[in-house]
Order: structure tokens, then C-alpha cells, then sequence
């Protein structure tokens, strides 16, 4: 982290888990263990349905709710489909674009591009996902990877924008697997994704730009992958679901700066 430049973020990626009974019930037992003071942004995206009662538990707290996808269109005949400005309306302030799981279901870098440009436009934070599979990252192309990715995904948005997304990158043989990515190799391509903004927007927006590390982060690995200096905050699937773990990775944000 480098709190000088940016203030770290903590986003939860429930997944398919929590029906919006048991989206209440989190959000009671959160906010009665949730911690003042303020290291960092929290946001914790919900499967769509529990959006409503997920916004109700926040209301008038620091907790923002997003969603786990969006549709890129406006509106129209797209079946089970949810547009930005539903989400808007819904109370959602972020939205998780790109995740690697949505791209195994046939989402291209073309469909995220779409997406983050209609989130925006909605006035929604939009946290888009990159990653490599394990053959990819023993193939050593990560870096290859993760670039094309990242230069797709941003294609044609202004810079003004860039410092408005956040970036989350989630290594996919680290998800869900208990196997995280060392602070060492996450910090690796996170400073690369900082390098590929500062190439192409500047070194100013590069500083201002919030960049997650995801994949099995937990209550006991957070406060190390967060002391290096590109890694912003955390997306955090398993561990968003406990209300304990998930403070216990707040708190992890309060060290000092980098
Ligand atoms: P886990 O934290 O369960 O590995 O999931 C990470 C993730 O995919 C967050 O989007």
C-alpha cells in the first residue's frame, strides 16, 4: 500500500453464496464487530438478489455494496440480464467486471471493455479483474498475459476515467485453491499493471490508480501481501463470508505507509 497516494480498499466477492436472510444477517453481525477507524474503503459485492437487503443493513454506514457483473447494454431484450443504472438504483456503488470465473463462461476482454465503459459512464466503480492460469504462468507468459488483458480492458477510456477503476488482480491457480500467490509475485504484477497505466496515462493517474491482489487472501496472509507498495487492498472471496475473517483483513490495512 501507499497511503500517500491512495487509500487502500477491502472488497468481498461473495460469489453464489448468502441467500439476502443470510445477506442481512452478515451485515448485522459486520457491523457490530466493524472497527471505526477509517484505513481503508470497504465494499462487499453480493449476488444480485441480495443487493436490496444488503443496502438496507449499510444504510448510513461505510459499507458499500456492489455486484459481481453487469450487462453493457442500457436496456432492452437481454433475459436475466442487469444494466448499470439498475445497479445505481439498486444502491450499488462497485461492480466486479472480468472476474476470471465469468471469463471460464465465455466473457472476453472485449465484453469487459464494454462493461467497465458502461459502469462508468453509470457513476459505478468498476473493479476489473486480469490473471493467468497456472499453464500460463509456467509457461512464463504472465507478463504477457496479464498486459493484454489490462491494455484490452482499458481500450479506448479517457484518462480522467482510469483513476476512477479499480484493478484487481487475481492469479486464477490462486483462487479458491489455498494457494496464494506470494507477496513477492503478487507484488510482481502489480507493478506492472502500474507500469502499463504510467505508460500509457502518465505517472500520475499510475500513483492515483487502485490495484487488489485476490486469490485465497485471508485473515492470516493479508497484512503481508499488503505491505508491499503496489498492492493496494484485496479482493477476497472465502473470507468475505465470515464477518470476522473479513475485519481481521481490514484491520490488516493498518500499517504503516510504505
Ligand atoms: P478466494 O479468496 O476464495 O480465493 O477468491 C478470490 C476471488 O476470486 C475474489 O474475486
Amino acid at each position: 500500500m501507499n497511503r500517500k497516494y491512495r487509500k487502500p480498499l477491502i472488497a468481498g466477492n461473495w460469489k453464489m453464496n448468502k441467500t439476502p436472510t443470510e445477506a442481512k444477517e452478515f451485515m448485522v453481525n459486520f457491523k457490530g464487530i466493524l472497527p471505526r477507524s477509517r484505513w481503508c474503503d470497504i465494499a462487499l459485492c453480493v449476488p444480485a438478489v441480495c443487493i436490496p437487503a444488503a443496502v438496507r443493513a449499510v444504510r448510513e454506514t461505510r459499507i458499500a455494496i456492489g455486484a459481481e457483473n453487469c450487462n453493457a447494454n442500457a436496456s432492452g431484450a437481454y433475459t436475466g440480464e442487469i444494466a448499470t443504472n439498475m445497479l445505481v438504483d439498486a444502491g450499488c456503488k462497485y461492480v466486479i467486471i472480468g472476474h476470471s470465473e465469468r471469463r471460464a463462461m465465455g466473457e472476453t476482454d472485449q465484453d469487459v471493455n464494454a462493461k467497465v465503459k458502461a459502469a462508468l459512464e453509470a457513476g459505478l466503480t468498476p473493479i476489473m479483474c486480469c490473471g493467468e492460469s497456472l499453464e500460463q504462468r509456467e509457461s512464463g507468459i504472465t507478463e504477457e498475459w496479464v498486459t493484454i488483458q489490462i491494455k484490452r480492458g482499458l481500450e479506448g477510456i479517457e484518462a480522467e476515467s482510469i483513476r476512477k477503476i479499480v484493478i484487481a488482480y487475481e492469479p486464477i491457480w490462486a483462487i479458491g485453491t489455498g494457494r496464494t500467490a506470494t507477496p513477492e509475485q503478487a507484488e510482481e504484477v502489480c507493478e506492472l499493471i502500474r507500469a502499463i497505466i504510467r505508460k500509457q496515462y502518465g505517472a500520475k493517474i499510475a500513483r492515483a490508480t487502485v490495484i487488489l491482489y485476490g486469490g485465497s487472501m485471508n485473515e492470516k496472509n493479508a497484512f503481508d501481501l499488503l505491505a508491499k507498495p503496489d498492492i493496494d487492498g484485496g479482493l477476497i472471496g472465502g473470507a468475505s463470508l465470515v464477518p470476522e475473517k473479513f475485519v481481521k483483513i481490514i484491520e490488516a490495512t493498518n500499517q504503516p505507509a510504505v
